[in-house]
């Protein structure tokens, strides 16, 4: 399984998931700032494997805070803590790591405290590993033998740094021994069906055809897709659903053609302190994303481009949300108080 981020020899380590497929690139980070520019680039993307590179770059940030001063050096970390929180608005797992990482800046001396985050950030880590791969094999369930599973994004092992979600479910049917396979949407504008789907699926040896966007709907009305499954930035508590734009377009076509919509994420997506999914902060991302491909301009020079890089999709469409902590259906209220957590 691909490692989107591991922390090496006191550093970080991702693979730049902005070079992929093209080359495989490992980069070391070595200081806060590195990480938080790796998250604006999308170096290091997908909500699980934000907040961990987050929590292992203020464990960076702090092993870097010169001072003696206990105030000082809390105060400056605080500053880190900021940082990171004003990198991707829309993901909560980044808000849930930079909770965690608070409350675990305490100890006697200040070598004390950043011992203790860099523990904490290694926890966090391996929980989101256990976590994606419980809800993986919860969600393997779902899948029929035979199943052509219908995905949009990417919510494979370099979303997570984990087993994946909405792929981790496919690799785990997979792994129970069903044949699969899978139809990845491109995901315009930056592509990460085309490029990292493809790739992963390919590496996993479950068979991919990539369509773009907009071809959804003619594979479903053919009746050629089983079910969707997706992933997800973040869950309000009463389960409406903020992932990749294009999101809300797919779930109303499935709903359209009565096929199966599954979001697939850890408890740590899962965010109770919103009550309503239209309260999730939805990032907008440069014009230019949209008016050019790989630096290559598409549109003519100057046009207006919107680029808004989620949105919401209403539970109503959702038949289930798959977590590691159980299945959860319609009222999804009720299911989401039961595993989810407040922290704003
Ligand atoms: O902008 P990105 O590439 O970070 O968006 C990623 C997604 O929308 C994923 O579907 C989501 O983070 C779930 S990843 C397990």
């Amino acid at each position: 399984m691909v490692k989107a981020v591991e922390w090496f020899d006191g550093r970080l380590r991702i693979l730049d998931q902005s070079r992929l497929p093209e080359e495989q690139i490992f980069v070391n980070l070595d200081n806060y700032r590195d990480v938080v520019v790796a998250i604006k680039e999308m170096r290091v993307r997908g909500a699980p494997a934000i907040g961990v590179a987050a929590a292992y770059g203020i464990a960076l940030g702090a092993s870097g805070i010169k001072t003696a001063n206990k105030d000082d050096f809390l105060a400056q970390l605080n500053q880190i803590m900021q940082t990171f929180a004003g990198s991707r608005p829309t993901a909560v797992n980044l808000f849930q790591a930079i909770n965690r990482m608070k409350k675990a800046a305490k100890g006697d001396g200040i070598a004390e405290i950043k011992k203790s985050l860099t523990n904490e950030a290694k926890r966090i880590h391996q929980e989101e590993v256990t976590a994606t791969e419980k809800l993986s094999q919860l969600g393997a369930e779902l899948i029929q033998d035979g199943f052509t599973v219908l995905t949009h994004c990417n919510a494979g092992a370099l979303a997570t740094a984990g087993y994946g979600t909405a792929l981790g479910v496919i690799k785990a049917a997979k792994e129970q021994g069903k044949k699969l396979s899978v139809f990845a949407t491109e995901t315009r504008p930056l592509l990460q069906g085309a490029r990292l789907t493809t790739w992963e699926l390919i590496q996993e040896g479950i068979p991919v055809t990539l369509i773009t966007d907009f071809m959804a709907g003619y594979f479903m009305k053919r009746g050629e897709i089983d079910c969707v499954i997706v992933g997800a930035d973040r869950i309000a508590a009463n389960g409406y659903t903020a992932n990749k734009i294009g999101t809300y377009t797919l779930a109303i076509l499935a709903n359209a053609h009565g096929i199966p919509f599954y979001v697939a994420a850890p408890t740590t997506t899962v965010d109770l302190s919103l009550s309503s999914g239209y309260q999730i902060p939805i990032e907008e991302r440069s014009p230019e994303e949209v008016t050019h491909i790989h630096g290559i301009p598409v549109a003519p020079e100057g046009v207006r481009a919107a680029n808004p890089a989620f949105d919401i999709t209403p539970h109503g469409y959702i038949t289930a949300i798959i977590t590691e902590k159980g299945i959860i259906r319609a009222p999804y209220t009720e299911g989401l108080k039961k595993i989810g957590s407040k922290f704003s």
